[in-house]
């Protein structure tokens, strides 16, 4: 039983599947620079629009910019790992699959589980956001909406009630992406990219006039950036390094994303040569962006006074751009629309490849004849993140969003090390360098920003870890593809010895 459990995918198997070509399989539309646009419009979100103050104010001040740094090269350690895998194994599954061939069918389960908490949980999270964003857009021109946006309903469940608030915002945005994403992968590309467009312009206006404020107002920037890592107030976590350390937790969010071009691996034309590329072009240039706006901001504006909503607007506004607010606004609506699309695409294409390992029910795995998208899936988990947006604070599901995310790195890390000692002559055209440091301190960068979370997000990832293993003891072991062909080996051994 237990080595059932522990049974890997063949890697010949995989490579098989990815380099599948015919109307049943996803379309191979996608170039080096969609890649890259696909990683940044996943990465620049929520995080660098909001969390760059409320945790520079609460938690690190300016040195914020150290919690970037901390995060960001986590991310590199664990981005290298995915960027090995990614050309090697191409395949829509991402880390789910290099866990199916590494550690085997339940760890594998456990992974594509967890990213569920990433992508759909996160585009939940990612769409309230939004609608907050879009509001203030209309609040900025003071127009009154003639609805509520927000109205509360009560929904009877066996005697109980349920109390949601449902945000007419962020369902449209979700309903909308969901249909792009139907459409087709080059349509969600196109519209991925102008959304990029926008939104690194934006942040690339915000650095030019900060920069350009910062070198006529020096004094003002010093005082500002003095203490430059604020003394720790007696509590752990609150300035001092333990804050910078519990900044660093905060920012993990605004790396997310990252990881989802893997999943675009059997979308892509080059895959071998252009994931690394999508992968770690888009880690770097998002990172070396935030760098850029956490100092500046912390400079324009003391960071005792970035405990608000939309802080870049605040930054813009102390430096004298009065549409700073309109800027930053546009900026973040068409950047968070864009990071819910590529989660909501990437959690599509897990689900479809766990359903065609047989881990999940035929329908899940079903591309549109057409568009040659798994539409029915997709539609189901826009809809489910429409729910999640509704039923959930969004501090909860972004806490969770982290859990799930640093569990597949943890996950991609270890699987990197293992595969090079099991098969070290599998063909790997880009490899992680110094292995094993750099997987084990991906793994040891994942784990500890893991153990900052809350309480209440690990009650709530133990409890979603034990709906998956219901599901998988219930259903995915007894369909699953890999079982049944072991099931069917062990079988033909019998006869075979029985005929002997
Ligand atoms: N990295 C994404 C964001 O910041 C999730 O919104």
């Amino acid at each position: 039983m237990a080595s059932k459990l522990l049974a890997t995918k063949p890697i010949d198997a995989i490579l098989a599947e990815a380099a599948e070509t015919h109307e049943h399989s996803l379309k191979r539309a996608l170039g080096p620079i969609n890649l890259v646009t696909l990683g940044i419009g996943a990465i620049i979100g929520a995080g660098i629009f909001v969390l760059t103050g409320t945790a520079a104010a609460q938690f690190a001040g300016p040195a914020i910019v150290i919690s970037y740094i901390i995060a960001g090269a986590g991310c590199v350690f664990a981005g290298l790992c995915y960027a090995e895998f990614a050309s090697m194994l191409p395949i829509a599954g991402s880390a789910y699959t290099y866990g199916y061939a590494t550690m085997g069918e339940l760890v594998a389960w456990i992974i594509g589980w967890a990213l569920v908490l990433e992508y759909a949980f996160g585009a939940a999270t990612v769409a309230v956001g939004w609608s907050g964003f879009v509001s203030s857009l209309i609040g900025f021109f003071g127009a009154k909406l003639p609805f509520n946006p927000t109205p509360a309903i009560i929904i009877p469940v066996f005697g109980h009630t349920l109390h949601a608030q449902v945000d007419i915002f962020a369902l449209s945005a979700l309903v909308v992406i969901t249909i792009i994403l139907v459409v087709g992968v080059r349509e969600s590309a196109n519209f991925n990219s102008g959304a990029v467009m926008i939104k690194v312009s934006v942040v690339l206006i915000f650095i030019g006039l900060a920069a350009a404020y910062a070198f006529g107002h020096w004094h003002r920037m010093q005082v500002n950036w003095h203490p430059f890592i604020p003394k720790n107030t007696g509590h752990f976590g609150q300035f001092g390094w333990s804050g910078i350390m519990r900044g660093a937790g905060v920012v993990f969010f605004a790396y997310i994303g990252f990881d989802a071009v893997s999943t675009a691996a059997q979308e892509a034309r080059n895959p071998q040569k252009d994931m690394p590329f999508g992968i770690l072009g888009s880690l770097i240039v998002c990172t070396v962006l935030y760098i850029f706006v956490a100092g500046l901001l912390t400079g324009v504006k003391s960071y005792t006074s970035l405990n608000v909503p939309a802080p870049v607007a605040e930054g813009a506004a102390a430096i004298g751009v009065r549409w700073g607010v309109l800027l930053i606004d546009l900026g973040a609506i068409a950047g968070l629309a864009s990071v819910m699309l590529v989660m909501l695409l990437g959690q599509s294409r897990v689900l479809y490849t766990m359903s065609r390992d047989g881990l999940l029910w035929g329908w899940v795995g079903k591309l549109h004849p057409r568009f040659r998208t798994p539409y029915i899936t997709s539609i189901v988990v826009g809809l489910f993140a429409a729910f999640l947006a509704a039923f959930f604070p969004i501090t909860l599901l972004g806490e969770l969003v982290s859990l799930g995310t640093l569990l597949a790195f943890t996950i991609v890390c270890l699987g990197v090390w293992v595969l090079r000692v099991r098969h070290p002559g599998v063909h790997r055209p880009f490899r992680t360098p110094w292995v094993p440091v750099v997987p084990i301190c991906g793994m040891i960068v994942s784990v500890a920003l893991m153990l900052s979370l809350d309480a209440p997000a690990w009650i709530g990832f133990g409890a979603w870890l034990i709906v998956g293993q219901i599901i998988y003891f219930t259903y995915s072991r007894k369909h699953s593809t890999v079982q049944r062909t072991l099931a069917a080996g062990a079988s033909q051994e019998q006869n075979a010895q029985v005929r002997r």
